[in-house]
C-alpha cells in the first residue's frame, strides 16, 4: 500500500490528478464514488476541472459504495441525492450514468444481487474513491464483516449511528439502522483504490488499515491484500503510523511522472 502524507489541498490535488489523467486516457472508466464528508474537497476540484478545465465526464459511469435502507426519495441524506448535488449533476456525467445500491428497493437480496451483476456488466471499477469509518469499516462494512462479502444489507453500529448524526441534524433517532453497501469482495476488485483520510479522530483506522494484523475487526485492513491501493492521508490522521517518516521519504524520493 502506498501512504502519501501531506496537506489536505495537496493530497486533493493528488487525487485529482489520478481521475483527471484516468479521465483523459479512458473517457469511459468506471468510477467507484463514495459519500461521507472526506471526497467532498476532492470533488470540488473535480467540478472546479470541469468547469475550467475542461474535464469531460461525459462517457464515463459511476457507482456509488452504500446507501441508507428506508430514507425516503427526496431525504437529503440518501446516498444517491448526496452524490448528485455534491458531484454528478455539477458534471456533464451522462444521465442513468451513476448507479447506487437501491435503499427503497422491496426485495433487498435482487437489488443488491442486481447491483453487482451491474458492476461487473461494465467490467467492473477502474478506480475507486474510500472513506474510512472511525471504527475501520469501508462503504459500510462495519467491524465484522466478511473478507468475502459482496453488496448487501448492513446493521450499522451505534459509533457510525454516531459519528453520522451530525448529517441528521445531530439527532441520533433520524439515523437509519440499516443500510446496503458494497461488500468486502466488490470493493476489493476495483482496480486502483484511493483512500482518503484527515483528523486526528482517523489516526487509529489509518494505523489499522496500514500496519495492523489484517482483521475483520478493522475491516478496511483487508485492503492490504489488495495490489493497488493508495492512502492520501494528512498529518493528524497519520499522527500514530509507526512508520510515518519511512511514507514521507519513499513518496519524497517518488519520481513525479509516476503517479499514484
Ligand atoms: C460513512 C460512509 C463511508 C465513509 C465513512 C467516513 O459512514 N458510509 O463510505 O467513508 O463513513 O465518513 P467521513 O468521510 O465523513 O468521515
Amino acid at each position: 500500500m502506498e501512504v502519501v502524507i501531506a496537506a489536505p489541498e495537496e493530497l486533493t490535488g493528488l487525487a485529482a490528478d489520478t481521475i483527471e489523467a484516468l479521465l483523459r486516457s479512458r473517457p469511459g472508466a468506471v468510477l467507484g464514488l463514495a459519500t461521507g464528508s472526506s471526497p467532498l474537497p476532492l470533488y470540488d476540484e473535480l467540478v472546479r476541472r470541469h468547469r475550467e478545465g475542461g474535464l469531460s465526464f461525459a462517457r464515463a459511469r459511476a457507482f456509488t459504495l452504500d446507501e441508507y435502507v428506508g430514507l425516503p426519495p427526496e431525504h437529503p441524506q440518501r446516498y444517491r441525492n448526496v452524490i448528485a448535488r455534491e458531484l454528478t449533476e455539477r458534471v456533464d456525467l451522462a444521465p442513468g450514468a451513476v448507479q447506487g445500491p437501491d435503499g427503497l428497493a422491496e426485495d433487498i437480496t435482487a437489488a443488491c444481487t442486481a447491483y453487482e451483476d451491474a458492476i461487473a456488466g461494465v467490467g467492473g471499477i477502474d478506480l475507486q474513491i474510500l472513506g474510512i469509518g472511525t471504527d475501520g469499516h469501508v462503504g459500510f462494512n462495519e467491524p465484522g464483516s466478511s473478507f468475502a462479502s459482496r453488496t448487501r444489507i448492513k446493521t450499522l453500529t451505534e459509533q457510525t449511528r454516531a459519528d453520522n448524526a451530525r448529517f441528521f441534524g445531530g439527532e441520533l433517532d433520524q439515523v437509519p439502522q440499516h443500510c446496503l453497501t458494497q461488500g468486502l469482495a466488490t470493493i476489493m476488485s476495483a482496480r486502483h483504490i484511493l483512500l482518503i483520510a484527515s483528523g486526528r479522530a482517523k489516526a487509529d483506522a489509518v494505523h489499522q488499515l496500514v500496519e495492523g494484523p489484517v482483521s475483520a475487526m478493522w475491516p478496511a485492513t483487508i485492503l492490504q491484500h489488495h495490489p493497488h491501493v493508495t492512502a492520501l492521508v494528512d498529518d493528524a490522521a497519520a499522527s500514530r503510523l509507526q512508520l510515518a517518516d519511512y511514507y514521507r521519504s519513499t513518496y519524497a524520493a517518488k519520481p513525479a511522472w509516476q503517479g499514484l
